[in-house]
Parts: C-alpha cells; sequence; structure tokens
C-alpha cells in the first residue's frame, strides 16, 4: 500500500431515517444488485486508497453494523449518531474513529451507490496539488431542486455550498450542485466542525457550512463528474434506477474481460464470470456464483451461490442454490438443484429432476422426471425416469448409495437407506427395500399376466350397463 493510501481515510455517512423509502430497513441496507447500498460506496472509498472507513450509524444500527462486520472486518468502523441533527454534526461523530495516521478524510453520502473511485483519486490529487484543506465535486443538473448549489466568486472559486430551502431566487437558478462528495484534511475537519452553528431552516448542523470555512483557510479545490455517478437515492424509484444502472456497469465490465453478457441477463455484484462464457437474456446470477470458462447458462436459469465449471451447459429454468456443477455436465432443462448438490464432470441432469444434497459422479445421468435426496450416484451411473429416492420416513432423513456403472430402472422408488452395488441393475417398477449387491439385478413387481380377448368381453358387459343406466 501506498504511502498516501495509509494517509487516507473515508467517511460515509448512514445516520439518516430515509423517510421516503417507507421501510423497516434502514435506507443503505437496501439493495441493488444483491448488495446493499452502502457497500458501493465503501468499495469506492477503498479502491480509491482509502485504508479505513469510519460508517455514521443512527436509525436501525443494528442490523448495518453486524452488516459491515461480517463484510469488511476491519476495514469498516461503525460510529454512533445517537441523535440526527445534521450531516456536519455526523461527520462530528466520526472523528474520534477515525485512525490516528489519517491525514485526508473522503466524506461521502451512503446513499450514492454509482460512485466511481476514479472520481474519488481524482478529487485526492486535486486537494494533494493545490494543497487546500477541502475539495469537492460538483455537477450541473438540469433540475437542481433540492441540492446545495455552488456559489463561485468572481476568480470562479467556490465560496460556499447554499442548501436549497436557505437559498435565495438568485442562488437557487444556479444549476451546479454539491454532489456531497468531498476530500478534507482531517486537522481542518476537526476545527471546523467545531465552528459550526445551526442556524438555518432546519435548524441542522450543515457539513455543506465548512465549505466557506474552507473558502476562507486556504480556499476549496472542486472537480466536476457526471451527474449519472452521483444519483443519491432517497425512494424506491431512484433506487431501481439506480439498480438498473449498476447491472449495466456489472455487464459491462465482463464483457470487457471477454465474457457474452447479454442484454437482459442478471449478473449480481459478487458473481465472476470466467472467459467466453455466454450469459443469455434473462438468467439471474445471484450471490458468489462464479461461472467458468466457455460454460453457458441459458434464459431464465436462477442461480445462487453456484459454482458452475469450464464447458457446463445450464440450460433453460434451471434453479440452483449452493451447488457445484462440473465441467461439460449438463442440467436442465427445468431441473432445480438444491442446496448441497454436487454434479461431477460429465454428468448430466434433465428435466423435472430434483436433487438436495446429492452427488452424481463423473458421467452419472438423471436425465428425467426424479426425486433424488440425500444420495451418491456412482461414476457412470443410469438413474431412469420417475426414480424417486425415499429419503425420508417423516421423522429421519436417509441416505441413497448407488454404485459406479449401475442401472436404475424407470419408476423405481429407493426406500433409504438403502445400497445399489457396482454394476448392478434395478428393473422397471422396482420397490427397492433391500441392498442390492455388486452385478446383481433387484426386480420387485407383480408377474403379469395376459388374458386373451378379455378386453372385447369386458367393453360389451360396460356398454350393456350403460345402455340401462340411460
Ligand atoms: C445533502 C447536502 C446537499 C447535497 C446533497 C447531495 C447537506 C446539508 N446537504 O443534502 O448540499 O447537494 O446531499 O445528495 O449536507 N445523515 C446522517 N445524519 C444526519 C443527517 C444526514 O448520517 O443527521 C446522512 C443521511 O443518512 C444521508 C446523508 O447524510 O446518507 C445525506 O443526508 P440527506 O438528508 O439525504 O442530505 P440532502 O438533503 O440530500
Ligand atoms: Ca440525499
Amino acid at each position: 500500500m501506498s504511502e498516501t493510501a495509509d494517509r487516507t481515510t473515508a467517511i460515509v455517512l448512514a445516520a439518516g431515517q430515509g423517510t421516503r423509502m417507507k421501510s423497516d430497513r434502514a435506507k443503505v441496507m437496501h439493495e441493488l444488485c444483491g448488495r446493499p447500498m452502502v457497500d458501493y460506496v465503501l468499495e469506492a472509498a477503498l479502491a480509491a486508497g482509502a485504508a479505513v472507513a469510519v460508517v455514521v450509524v443512527g436509525r436501525g444500527r443494528e442490523p448495518v453494523t453486524e452488516h459491515l462486520r461480517e463484510t469488511f472486518g476491519e476495514r469498516v468502523k461503525a460510529a454512533v449518531q445517537a441523535e440526527q441533527r445534521g450531516t456536519g454534526h455526523a461527520v462530528a461523530c466520526a472523528l474520534q474513529a477515525l485512525p490516528a495516521p489519517a491525514e485526508i478524510a473522503f466524506v461521502l453520502y451512503g446513499d450514492t451507490p454509482l460512485l466511481h473511485p476514479a472520481d474519488l483519486a481524482r478529487l485526492r490529487d486535486v486537494v494533494e496539488r493545490r494543497r487546500t484543506p477541502l475539495g469537492l465535486v460538483t455537477c450541473r443538473l438540469p433540475d437542481p431542486t433540492g441540492y446545495g448549489r455552488i456559489i463561485r466568486d468572481g476568480s470562479g472559486a467556490v465560496v460556499a455550498v447554499r442548501e436549497h430551502r436557505d437559498a435565495s431566487d438568485e442562488e437557487r437558478a444556479i444549476d451546479e450542485v454539491n454532489a456531497g462528495v468531498y476530500a478534507a484534511r482531517v486537522p481542518f475537519l476537526r476545527q471546523a466542525l467545531g465552528d459550526l452553528q445551526p442556524d438555518n431552516d432546519q435548524g441542522e448542523i450543515y457539513l455543506t457550512d465548512v465549505v466557506a470555512l474552507g473558502a476562507a483557510r486556504g480556499g476549496v479545490a472542486d472537480i466536476a463528474a457526471p451527474a449519472a455517478s452521483l444519483a443519491g437515492i432517497n425512494d424506491r424509484a431512484q433506487l431501481a434506477r439506480a439498480e438498473e444502472a449498476m447491472y449495466e456497469r456489472i455487464a459491462d465490465l465482463w464483457r470487457r474481460r471477454g465474457t457474452t453478457v447479454r442484454a437482459g441477463a442478471r449478473v449480481d455484484a459478487l458473481v465472476e464470470l470466467g472467459p467466453d462464457a455466454v450469459i443469455e437474456p434473462g438468467a439471474a446470477l445471484r450471490g458468489r456464483t462464479r461461472i467458468g470458462a466457455r460454460a453457458r447458462v441459458d434464459t431464465g436459469a436462477v442461480l445462487t451461490d453456484v459454482a458452475v465449471a469450464n464447458e457446463a451447459h445450464v440450460k433453460p429454468y434451471v434453479v440452483a442454490q449452493d451447488a457445484a456443477i462440473g465441467a461439460r455436465a449438463e442440467v436442465g432443462p427445468f431441473a432445480q438443484l438444491r442446496a448441497g448438490t454436487v454434479i461431477e464432470e460429465d454428468a448430466r441432469v434433465g428435466n423435472f429432476v430434483e436433487t438436495k444434497k446429492t452427488r452424481l459422479r463423473r458421467g452419472a445421468k438423471a436425465n428425467h422426471l426424479a426425486y433424488l435426496g440425500d444420495g451418491d450416484i456412482g461414476e457412470g451411473a443410469n438413474v431412469g425416469a420417475g426414480t424417486i429416492f425415499c429419503n425420508y420416513d417423516g421423522v429421519l432423513k436417509h441416505r441413497t448409495v448407488i454404485g459406479a456403472r449401475a442401472f436404475i430402472g424407470s419408476d423405481s422408488q429407493l426406500v433409504a437407506p438403502v445400497t445399489v452395488g457396482e454394476d448392478a441393475y434395478v428393473g422397471t417398477g422396482t420397490t427397492v427395500t433391500l441392498d442390492v449387491p455388486a452385478d446383481a439385478l433387484a426386480i420387485g413387481r407383480a408377474k403379469q399376466v395376459n388374458k386373451e380377448g378379455y378386453a372385447t368381453r369386458l367393453r360389451a358387459k360396460l356398454e350393456a350397463r350403460s345402455r340401462k343406466s340411460r
């Protein structure tokens, strides 16, 4: 890590109520592309070189703190703002949690997930180069209503930010706004926050008032950035639009790295895709799903925390969770792989097959209509249509073990716990209750009887009965 990085830190404000989300959850915990929005802000700050970040939490803070600890560990700390007395007060609450070597702090709002790390790095560079106590990002908006306006002097230098509700008509006509992205020198920040007064329309302590103090104590550096990456999320309509933009960004990232992600595929933030893999429209890849090189995931597949190896083919409408699919394996269409399923290389699972805690070893097949729970299916074994592993006796779950190359005829039930040996054969329609030795044939069905001419006589009898009843 560079020296600058060690001296850079970040403060992320996330204590507000988020009233307009109309939610019981803290606003920053609402997700886009499978991650809470605050994560994106933190990732941007860390990517821009912050060694540590302090998140200011308030309303509904327990789940936020817990999530941050699980996701970021030591790199992110929480500071509590018990009462929401304004953005300046929130930053003050973060100060004591800042690490000692911190010289420059990014100050960010937790509801701007589209932030680019490159803009943060650029902002810090300009503050360092111009040796100013403070820098901020501005952008121009066709409708600046609600935002703080950038006030410049005759030379074009930023001298203040005026909040919309405190602005004059003349100031409200300014279309250049405060994006809410700052880089500040920590000693200046400590001093300036102590000087802030709640003398505004809301009676709050505004962070934006440090801008005038910075202008008076060495100047405020500014950079412009496109509005699209600075959008703040206050309600679910804005969240939906930001999520669309984020899905597009994620898809483009993988496209640049050599994966085909067709329009309309949904690849969540923590998913990883291999080169030359193809993700078809309508596929949804969630959690920590990983797709190998040259693998294909078809329309309508929903994969959550699934590892798909190279050249595997996940056909349309496969639903899978906590599962692994081996190299060149084929799954679906319309299959469900539940938690603990392992499909090894070259194995095949076809339509209307449900698996749970079951391993299909290399080259094994279950091509149609089956329930395979708590099983181990040997290499090259073949499980026929309509096979059911009767794994549950109402109280306990039991295992079914099938040896390599065994053949399970269609419409068989295997009543677990039960074992079928290697190369054994289970006749169609058998209910297997006893272990089958290797190389044996198990058959357990009633012998068939054919009664010649019986169908004709039966039909005549039934028709006569129907005439009588009319
Ligand atoms: C703020 C800026 C405004 C800027 C806009 C950009 C201020 C006073 N105004 O306005 O200049 O144009 O963002 O989006 O800073 N928060 C706390 N504690 C508090 C109050 C707020 O942690 O006591 C957090 C909120 O959770 C939120 C962030 O600070 O993440 C911003 O607060 P918000 O009320 O949304 O500020 P805006 O009115 O959008
Ligand atoms: Ca806001």
